[in-house]
């Protein structure tokens, strides 16, 4: 693949440049004019950004509530016995304690624009005590200038950094030096992004998915920093998590589809004519997030920790989704366009204020389902409406790959509706005993895996 080519952080642009310019305190930290420096790759790259927030213009998201979350009810406690003072939210993640269970999921760099969202986010993520993903650090393989846009460690402090590249650039350029570059910017860990449907629909973009899978077991093997695979908006399937799990990696990110299409995305960047025909086609593709995760639970691979080294992302939008995920048995939850567009529309300040909304209704969530700390929440009983339910079990059948077959904790499941107890006592899908116990039960520390 040429410079012209390539995942999240490149490819053909059709549609011209965005400015970057413009500050970071009081809005337009994107888009606001000027050359986005970085050369062509950071004009691309700036593009993407510029694509993404401008909601007015370019329509990129799958469909309202298409991550499926709003099918999926924390049950309600009008007696909840606890006082806001009483709730803890943290959780432990690549060896620091977050505040609450959310990621500031990977976007940019690579460009002056990328940039100042790094910084900008960098710092609200710190302030809210929660860790930071940065955007692909691909172009940097070839040409180091721009290396500064990705050092925001010294922002983050004690919290994680995470380093990003796509999978087909760590099998062209190997594991060394991924590592190298992952070491010099102090990430705490190596995040590698599948994309394969966003190349499909790149002018020039990749046409060879061969080799991923080993040349990530290859990177687990030498690695000194936690390994996490995710995708960039249609999801990973239940036997795919698994296949990554037994790879070893640290922590499988579903980034499933509902929030983010990349096609969408692609399709404004491509000339008239039938590859953005296609695109089109391409509107409801992918893992819906809130499906994939209960039918992950189905499929009984949530079960005991394992649950706890998956992160939920694709079209979470508010801390009731953040809640409904983590309940659902995801160690943590991941959001990425909400917070560049609060960002481009607030500035810092934007950023922060969502951070802190997200908080609220997480924290609120929380209370009402009785739920102290996590371990409470994901015992939570969650209710689902039926074709939810059999939608779940569809794909647990179909991704399971052997995962469901001896049924698990979930074989059991038999009611026309049900609720899911979370991961916390086993996972499965239950038939719906509202009144059993695990509702406000949890006691003591969260201890969520490294
Ligand atoms: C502007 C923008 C740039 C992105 N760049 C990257 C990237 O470089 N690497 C990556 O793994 N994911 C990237 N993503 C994907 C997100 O990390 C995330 O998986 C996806 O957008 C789904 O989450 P969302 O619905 O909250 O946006 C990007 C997303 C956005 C909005």
């Amino acid at each position: 693949m040429s410079e012209e080519q390539g995942g999240l952080d490149a490819g053909a642009d059709a549609g011209g440049g965005a400015g970057s310019g413009g500050g970071g305190g009081s809005g337009g930290a994107i888009a606001a004019g000027g050359s986005g420096g970085g050369g062509v790759a950071g004009e691309r790259k700036e593009r993407h950004l510029s694509i993404c927030v401008d909601s007015s213009r370019f329509r990129v998201e799958t469909k309202p509530a298409g991550a499926g979350f709003d099918r999926v009810h924390i049950a309600h406690r009008a007696l909840p016995e606890l006082a806001m003072d009483d709730l803890d939210t943290g959780v432990n993640f690549l060896g620091s304690r977050l505040a609450m269970p959310l990621l500031v999921s990977c976007m940019t760099g690579g460009s002056s624009g990328g940039s100042r969202v790094n910084r900008e986010l960098a710092r609200a993520a710190a302030d809210a005590g929660l860790a930071f993903g940065l955007g692909s650090f691909r172009s940097l393989l070839r040409d180091r200038e721009r290396i500064g846009d990705f050092r925001v460690k010294s922002i983050l402090g004690n919290l994680p950094l995470l380093a990003n590249i796509g999978a087909v650039a760590l099998r062209d350029a190997g594991a060394a030096a991924v590592f190298e570059l992952a070491k010099s910017i102090e990430a705490d860990a190596l995040v590698v992004h599948l994309n394969p449907a966003q190349e499909l629909f790149q002018g020039g973009g990749d046409r060879d998915f061969r080799g991923l899978r080993d040349s990530i077991a290859r990177l687990v093997d030498e690695a000194k920093i936690a390994i996490i695979v995710k995708e960039t908006g249609f999801g990973i399937a239940p036997d795919e998590v698994r296949s990554l799990w037994e790879l070893g990696v640290a922590w499988v990110d579903l980034a499933g589809a509902g929030g983010t299409n990349w096609i969408a995305v692609e399709a404004y960047r491509l000339e008239a004519g039938p590859l953005r025909e296609a695109a089109a086609d391409f509107d409801d593709w992918g893992w819906p997030s809130a499906l994939l995760l209960a039918g992950l639970s189905d499929c009984g691979v949530l079960g005991g920790s394992a649950g706890l080294r998956l992160i939920a992302s694709g079209g979470l939008r508010n801390g009731v989704d953040l809640a409904k995920a983590v309940a659902l048995g995801a160690g943590l939850g991941a959001m990425a366009l909400p917070l560049v567009r609060a960002l481009e529309s607030g500035g810092r300040d934007g950023a922060a204020a969502f951070i802190e909304r997200v908080a609220i209704g997480f924290r609120a969530a929380m209370l009402l389902s009785g739920s102290r700390n996590l371990e409470a929440l994901r015992r939570g009983i969650l209710g689902f409406d039926p074709e939810f339910l059999a939608s779940a079990r569809e794909i647990a059948a179909l991704g399971g790959g052997g995962l469901g077959a001896s049924g698990g904790a979930g074989g059991g499941a038999t009611a026309d509706t049900a609720a899911l107890r979370g991961a916390g006592e086993g996972a499965g899908l239950h038939v719906a005993d509202q009144g059993a116990g695990g509702l406000g039960a949890g006691e003591g520390a969260d201890d969520a895996p490294q």
